[in-house]
């Protein structure tokens, strides 16, 4: 166990700041998108012109996620990655390895393949805005094949992104409550 104010950068033991902050950021933003998601696709769904307002944030807040990651992914290649638990059995290390690069790739691929969905609708005069500020250019043009290619894709993968946290939650549960090491804690910044 390490002990002292952690810094800024990740060591051998420890997660530092900026990983954390990249960590939790984008768990903030994961949850503000899935709830948009659903609320513009089912809660609201009668509602056109919220529906319509909720998708543009959609969209907004997709590609912050993408930059974010992308931010995050450079940091983290740059980075030491703290050990795991020495006691840890190592098919546990190669599932938490697993699960954090499937979830980066989705990270990176939900947006990926929402930005080529709307990119191909046949709503071509609608812009993508980043938050009203300015524009985000389109991939390709309307093309209602790819469209419906593009969506399932997105579909399938927010599936499989709630298959890997659900698993990736229990995994940090497990440390914390049943082994009782510092593996949340790390990404607390409490260890
Ligand atoms: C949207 C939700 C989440 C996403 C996308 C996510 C993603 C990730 C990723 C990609 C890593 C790997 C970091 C690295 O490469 O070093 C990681 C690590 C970690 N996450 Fe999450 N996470 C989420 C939610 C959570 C939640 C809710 C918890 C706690 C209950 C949690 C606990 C942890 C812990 C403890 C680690 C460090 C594991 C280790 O040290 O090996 N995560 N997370």
């Amino acid at each position: 166990m390490s002990t002292g104010r952690i810094g800024w950068h990740n060591d051998a033991t420890r997660y530092g700041r900026v990983s954390i902050a990249f960590h939790w950021i984008v768990v903030a933003l994961v949850v503000i998108q899935w709830l948009l998601g659903e609320a513009m696709t089912d809660w609201f769904e009668s509602d056109k012109e919220l529906s319509f307002a909720l998708f543009q944030y959609h969209k907004s807040v997709g590609f912050l996620i993408l930059f974010v990651v992308l931010a995050r992914l450079v940091w983290r290649l740059r980075e030491p990655v703290p050990a795991p638990p020495p006691d840890q059995p190592r098919w546990q290390t190669r599932l938490a390895v697993i699960v954090h690069w499937g979830l980066y790739l989705l990270l990176l691929g939900l947006p990926i393949s929402g930005w080529l969905t709307v990119s191909t609708s046949k709503y071509k005069d609608l812009p993508i805005r980043f938050f009203g500020l300015f524009e985000i250019p389109k991939l390709m043009g309307p093309d209602k094949k790819l469209h419906d290619i593009f969506g399932e894709v997105h579909e399938v993968m927010v599936t499989l992104l709630l298959i890997l946290l659900a698993l990736h939650v229990a995994g940090a549960l497990y440390h914390h409550f049943v082994r009782r090491d510092d593996v949340l804690k790390r990404m607390l910044g409490r260890a």
